[in-house]
């Protein structure tokens, strides 16, 4: 049977934190309002989309142990593209000297797990190695004078090398979703910044994550009790909260990093995931429940198998670049 695996995990922040502090010295907002109401401390400014994805990348790629030449599928998640053409993962495919095909990926602050899905999808077509990035630098769209948005987003990159295995599917269940007669209450203009009523998002984000995820557990034909990880996309604390509520699935098993990233979207499901990882909190055979939501409005959700048969030794690929 063709499987996968994920066998390498990485992150990447830029250096510059911004605190709540700094947005008290030039908003009419506190620290307090802050934290309450969304759970985020600081967040990360700088960079560009492509720099970091190939930061979080390299990190991947080492604890995979493999080289770019080796990857022949590089999907790069992202709602902030350095430049309109060419796809910003034609320089990072370029920069880690990666084989195959690559291409970019918007489903917003859902990227991460829809490109999980469509990155495994082609595994089974017959790609060997796929490396998975989410990156996004949210703080060129925000206008950093408005309260209701500035203080949510940040900048920042998590990635994973996925590769095809004789074993264990990687993906147990997943769903994808959109409404797209949302785009009104979350969008941003080309060269605007981002608009969103954030009550609204929030009410049918809750919504339409819990039922997707409640799908994807039926359909695994697993229960909220087998889940060893929930990896949320960090958008608010209080909607993770919610969630995991709703599902059953109690804090202790939140993989959360929100509060010292903001919301980086396509990133943030990436970066939980890496940072529990280095934290050992998963174990192989652990399930772990993915969700994603964000502008469109998008939705996703994927019960995932961590670990499994080892992959096949590297055999040279063929052809050359591109
Ligand atoms: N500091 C102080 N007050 C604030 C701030 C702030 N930073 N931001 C908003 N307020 C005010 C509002 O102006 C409002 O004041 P008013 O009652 O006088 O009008 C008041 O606080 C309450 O506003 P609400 O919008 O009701 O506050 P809420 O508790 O809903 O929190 C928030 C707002 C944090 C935006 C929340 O609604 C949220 O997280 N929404 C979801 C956002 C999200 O998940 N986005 C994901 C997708 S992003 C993507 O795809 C790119």
């Amino acid at each position: 049977m063709r499987g996968a695996r994920i066998t390498g995990w990485g992150m990447a922040l830029p250096d510059k934190v911004v605190t709540n502090a700094d947005y008290e010295a030039h908003l009419d907002t506190s620290d307090e309002w802050i934290v309450e109401r969304t759970g985020i401390k600081e967040r990360r400014h700088g960079g560009t989309t492509s720099a970091l994805a190939v930061q979080a990348a390299r990190i991947a790629l080492d604890r995979a142990n493999r080289h770019g030449p080796e990857i022949d599928l590089l999907v790069l998640a992202t709602t902030t593209p350095d430049q309109t053409v060419p796809a910003t993962s034609s320089w990072v495919h370029h920069e880690l000297d990666c084989r195959g095909a690559a291409f970019d990926l918007n489903a917003a602050c859902a990227g991460f797990v829809y490109g999980l899905v469509t990155a495994v999808a082609l595994l089974d077509a017959g790609h060997e190695r796929a490396l998975l990035i989410g990156s996004d630098t949210l703080s060129q769209i925000t206008d950093q004078n408005d309260r209701n948005t500035a203080v949510l987003f940040g900048d920042g990159a998590g990635a994973v090398v996925v590769e095809a295995t004789e074993g264990e599917p990687l993906i147990l269940a997943h769903d994808l979703g959109l409404d797209g007669s949302l785009t009104p209450i979350l969008y941003c203009d080309k060269g605007g910044y981002i608009y969103m009523e954030g009550r609204e998002v929030f009410r049918r984000a809750v919504r339409a994550t819990v039922e997707s995820a409640e799908r994807v557990l039926k359909q695994a034909d697993v229960t909220a009790e087998d889940i060893a990880l929930f990896v949320p996309h960090q958008a608010n604390i209080r909607i993770i909260d919610a969630m995991g509520q709703r599902l059953g699935i109690d804090p202790a098993r939140h993989a959360i990093c929100l509060d010292h990233t903001g919301n980086t979207s396509a990133a943030s499901c990436g970066i939980a995931l890496a940072e529990a990882a280095d934290a050992g909190r998963l174990k192989d055979g652990d399930l772990i429940l993915f969700s994603g939501f964000g502008a469109g409005m998008t939705w996703s959700s994927a019960v995932v198998r961590w670990g499994g048969a080892p992959s096949a030794p590297a055999e040279p690929l063929r052809g050359g670049r591109g």
